[in-house]
C-alpha cells in the first residue's frame, strides 16, 4: 500500500502558519494533519475551523482534521466550509453512523478514531459503515511529543486483519502520536499506511529528508 505522511501542524510555529504549511507541502508531505482540541474532550485548547480556513489558501494538500472535541456534530458544517478534506471523529465522543451521514452530506471524507484505552473492536462498526480511514491513537490525545505506546502495534494488526476479512483490505489506517524514524517501520509492518508525525517532522533540520525517511 502507498504510505502517506501527515505532519501535524500542532508542532508548527503558529505565528507563521501559512509559511509552515507551504514548507510541509514542499517537503513532500501527503496530508496536513490538523489537531483540533476543545479543552473538554482533552484538557488543552488548540484551534478550530478558523485555523483551517486560514491555512487553506496556503496549500493544495488535503487537510486532515482530527476533532478531539465533545459534540463534534456541532462543528462539522464549519469545518466543511473552512475547507477540510477529511474529518475524523472520536468513537468515544459521538454516534458514528450519524456523524458519518452528516460529514458525507458535505461531500468530504469521514473517518473514525479511538483512544489508546479503547478496545480496537469498538472501531469495527465504523469500517462497516464505510469509513474512508480509521485512526488509532498511539498516545493519549491532548499533547504532542509523547512516547509511542507499544500496545498500538497489536491493535493495528487486529484492525488490518479485520479490514481484510470484511473486504476492505485497502482501507487507510492512520496512526497518531509518538512516531519517530525508529518506530515507523514497526507501525507500517503492523498495518498502518497513513503516518501522523508532529515533533519528528518539525524538529528535524531537513524536513524533506525526514518525510522521505518516514515513508521508508
Ligand atoms: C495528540 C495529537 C497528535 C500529536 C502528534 O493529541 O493528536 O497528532 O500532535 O504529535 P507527535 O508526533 O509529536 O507525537
Ligand atoms: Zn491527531
Amino acid at each position: 500500500m502507498d504510505i502517506k505522511i501527515a505532519p501535524s501542524i500542532l508542532a508548527s510555529d503558529f505565528s507563521r502558519i501559512g509559511e509552515e504549511v507551504a514548507r510541509l507541502e514542499e517537503s513532500g508531505a501527503d496530508l496536513i494533519h490538523c489537531d483540533v482540541m476543545d479543552g473538554n474532550f482533552v484538557p488543552p485548547i488548540t484551534f478550530g475551523a478558523q485555523m483551517v480556513k486560514a491555512i487553506r489558501p496556503h496549500t493544495k494538500l488535503p487537510l486532515d482534521c482530527h476533532l478531539m472535541v465533545l459534540h463534534p456534530e456541532t462543528h462539522i458544517e464549519d469545518f466543511a466550509a473552512a475547507g477540510a478534506d477529511n474529518i475524523t471523529v472520536h468513537v468515544e465522543a459521538c454516534d458514528i453512523p450519524a456523524l458519518f451521514r452528516m460529514i458525507s452530506s458535505y461531500g468530504i471524507k469521514k473517518s473514525a478514531v479511538i483512544n489508546p484505552e479503547t478496545a480496537v473492536e469498538k472501531v469495527f462498526p465504523a469500517v462497516e459503515e464505510g469509513a474512508d480511514m480509521i485512526l488509532l491513537m498511539s498516545v493519549h490525545p491532548g499533547w504532542g511529543g509523547q512516547k509511542f505506546l507499544a500496545e498500538t502495534l497489536k491493535k493495528l494488526e487486529t484492525l488490518r486483519d479485520f479490514c481484510i476479512k470484511c473486504g476492505r483490505g485497502e482501507l487507510d489506517i492512520e496512526v497518531d502520536g509518538g512516531i519517530t524514524e525508529e518506530n515507523v517501520k514497526d507501525v507500517i509492518s503492523a498495518g498502518a499506511n497513513v503516518i501522523v508525525a508532529g515533533s519528528t517532522v518539525f524538529r528535524s533540520r531537513d524536513m524533506a529528508a525526514t518525510v522521505r525517511r518516514l515513508r521508508g
